[in-house]
């Protein structure tokens, strides 16, 4: 594929020789660069294995927050290299293939979302960071699922909030402060396909597992849980946890890392409603060595954003960091 299609195709898609370590040319791509590869627990082992930070959504925002490499590599989906990139105007932000997306971002869409926000007008917008910019710019403070609750409460009890994109994390919230935030109808297609029944008997063939959920998942799954909690949040439980069996009801990319920090655990992949037995985020996926080191090579597809876009879209996620800052909260 041409260099000057690459921007309007999103992703690097040519032939690579197969005898090239590609290892050890993104560790070079990386110093000759000055460039810091910034990973999800979604993303493959092998990206998660060569990449400087791994984390969760406020983790990745933070470490691009206050990155001194002069690229930014983000292997994720597009809502997190685009708040990289509005926290980082004069830098380089790439990201492996721009079709990245995210079903629970696409589930707000900038207008409909804007004549919702405008039928509330008391209402305070509380959107969680996996959204787009347009939406990031019709809010007041962003959240992440390691910090939804915490901003949630440093609110005063009487102010009515709306909370967007994600349902179910709304919701969960609701229920743990006792408050009654309007909630925007979306939600996200990997964590939602979890199947009740069969985890209900999953659980009941292992009654010593302990099921652990993310809060995007729907409410009868959360119901059961015995942990629930962000990316970094799960796997802090399952590393430090005295138990040591575990049904996982998140994306399964995190396995690899929580199977590394706790060894000798046994981790069972929470089995989805469908026959393919699958929890990957197939947006997560579309990123592979391969295109991680192409795009390294390269510097395209490169994230590019309209600056007063990027203005408003830049404070409510500011808010956030400084917020979290003073709590404490790392991601
Ligand atoms: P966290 O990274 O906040 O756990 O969210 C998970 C997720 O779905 C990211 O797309
Ligand atoms: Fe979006 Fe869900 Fe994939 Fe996360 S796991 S990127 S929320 S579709």
């Amino acid at each position: 594929m041409e260099l000057s299609t690459i921007r309007e195709a999103g992703f690097y898609d040519v032939d690579i020789d197969p005898s090239l370590d590609l290892f050890a040319e993104i560790e070079k791509l990386k110093k000759e660069k000055k460039a810091i590869i910034l990973a999800h627990y979604y993303q493959e082992p092998d990206i998660q294995d060569v990449a400087d930070f791994i984390g969760d959504s406020l983790g990745l925002a933070q470490k691009a927050e206050s990155t001194d490499a002069e690229i930014i590599v983000f292997a994720g989906v597009h809502f997190m290299a685009e708040t990289a990139k509005i926290l980082n105007p004069n830098k380089k932000v790439l990201l492996p293939d721009l079709r990245a997306g995210c079903s629970l971002s696409d589930s707000c869409p900038p207008a409909l979302f804007k004549s919702f926000v405008d039928k509330h007008p008391d209402h305070l917008v509380i959107s969680y960071i996996n959204c787009s910019a347009e939406i990031k710019a019709l809010s007041d403070i962003i959240c992440t699922s390691s910090n939804a609750r915490l901003i949630v409460e440093s609110l005063p009890p009487e102010q009515n909030i709306i909370f967007a994109p994600d349902k179910n994390l709304g919701g969960y919230i609701n229920k743990q402060t006792g408050r009654n935030m309007v909630l925007w109808n979306g939600a996200c297609m990997v964590h939602e396909i979890f199947s009740l029944e069969k985890i209900t008997k999953l659980k009941a063939r292992h009654p010593e597992a302990k099921l652990i959920a993310h809060p995007e998942c729907e409410e009868a799954v959360l119901q059961i849980a015995d942990f629930i909690g962000s990316t970094t949040q799960l796997l802090k439980f399952v590393e430090k946890s005295e138990f040591g069996m575990f049904i996982v009801a998140t994306e399964a990319g995190i396995l690899h890392k929580m199977q590394e920090l706790a060894p000798g655990k046994t981790l069972i992949a929470a089995p989805p409603d469908n026959s393919c037995a699958c929890n990957d985020c197939p947006h997560m996926k579309l990123n592979t060595l391969e295109k991680l080191y192409l795009c390294m090579k390269y510097e395209q597809p490169e994230i590019v954003m309209e600056e007063s876009l990027r203005l408003r879209a830049k404070k409510p996620i500011e808010k956030m960091l400084e917020l979290s800052r003073k709590l404490g909260l790392v991601g």
